[in-house]
């Protein structure tokens, strides 16, 4: 099976969720710890061995371009005052991996800004899709999961969650047979469907590999939940010609598009590093 080579991170969205912080900095550039959510998607996709990822951004969203570009200015001050470890933390950014932009327009919604992707990915080899809010901790990462599933089953292969039933209205849902305990073959989804009314508890997580095929049926794919052009009924086309596979995955997923995840997200990260670890523990033992 071949190698997954490229990677599209879909960053168009507004961000509404979080403000006044997004009213000037693209909500992918909000920090976790002290790396913006953005980078961390990226280094998920080297460490699964992308080697070009296509970013989907829009207006406002330049700073996020800039990330990945070489900062002379921030890099010859660094040099001069020699400072080589921040050094190193700046400037290997930009040789981490070969990043590309493409603006979509018009917010269309999931399925369009994937579907913009097109012209750099094309349709004759699978590709990751990493959805920049959705950030997953565990000891491997989720695409690195993903990419091992569609290496024995040969076709996509979607991130999934288990979502309480209150919630289902907020996921894509879908409904499958358990291969094991975490495989499983999809049989059906649906975008966000009304509680109470979700095929199973399964909820897909910002993670994707799906075949090139998908950008042909995104472009025939009507508006749909909330009046945009859903990633989710796409794959349901794919699911029935070819074949569509999930796992549970393996790490805790948080939420950074809201205020509550990014703050979780921030202190779970945070406990990573061993030289804030203890002392935040001693913190948050004051609240708790
Ligand atoms: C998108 C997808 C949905 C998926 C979710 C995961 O929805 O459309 O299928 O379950 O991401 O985070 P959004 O959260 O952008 O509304």
């Amino acid at each position: 099976m071949g190698k997954i080579r490229k990677a599209v991170i879909p960053a168009a969205g507004l961000g509404t969720r979080l403000l006044p912080a997004t009213k000037s900095v693209p909500k992918e550039m909000m920090p976790i710890v002290d790396k913006p959510a953005i980078q961390l998607i990226v280094e998920e996709c080297v460490e699964a061995g992308i080697e070009l990822v296509v970013l989907i951004t829009g207006r406002y969203k330049g700073s996020i371009s800039d990330h990945f570009d070489v900062s002379y200015e921030v890099e010859d001050v660094l040099e001069r005052k020699a400072k080589g470890e921040l050094l190193e933390k700046v400037s290997h950014l930009s040789s981490m991996v070969d990043v590309v932009s493409i603006r979509q327009h018009r917010p269309l919604g999931l399925g369009h800004a994937v579907g913009c992707a097109r012209p750099i990915v094309g349709d004759d080899e699978p590709f990751a899709v990493l959805l920049p809010d959705d950030l997953i901790l565990g000891e491997r990462s989720a695409t690195h999961e993903l990419v091992e599933v569609h290496q024995e089953t040969g076709t996509g292969v979607l991130a999934l969650v288990e979502v309480p039933p209150e919630k289902v209205n907020l996921y894509g849902m879908i409904a499958g047979e358990r291969m094991d305990n975490r495989r499983v073959r999809c049989t059906d989804m649906v975008e966000k469907p009304a509680v109470g009314t979700a095929p199973s508890n399964m909820g897909i997580a910002g993670r994707y590999v799906l075949p090139g095929s998908v950008f042909s049926y995104i472009e025939e794919t009507p508006r749909g939940v909330g009046g945009e052009i859903q990633l989710t009924d796409a794959l349901l086309r794919v699911m029935r010609e070819e074949g569509m596979h999930g796992k549970l995955l393996e790490g805790m997923r948080y939420d950074t598009g809201d205020a509550g995840g990014l703050v979780r997200a921030n202190i779970a990260y945070a406990l990573e590093r061993p030289e804030l670890a203890d002392d935040l523990r001693a913190f948050m033992r004051r609240f708790v």
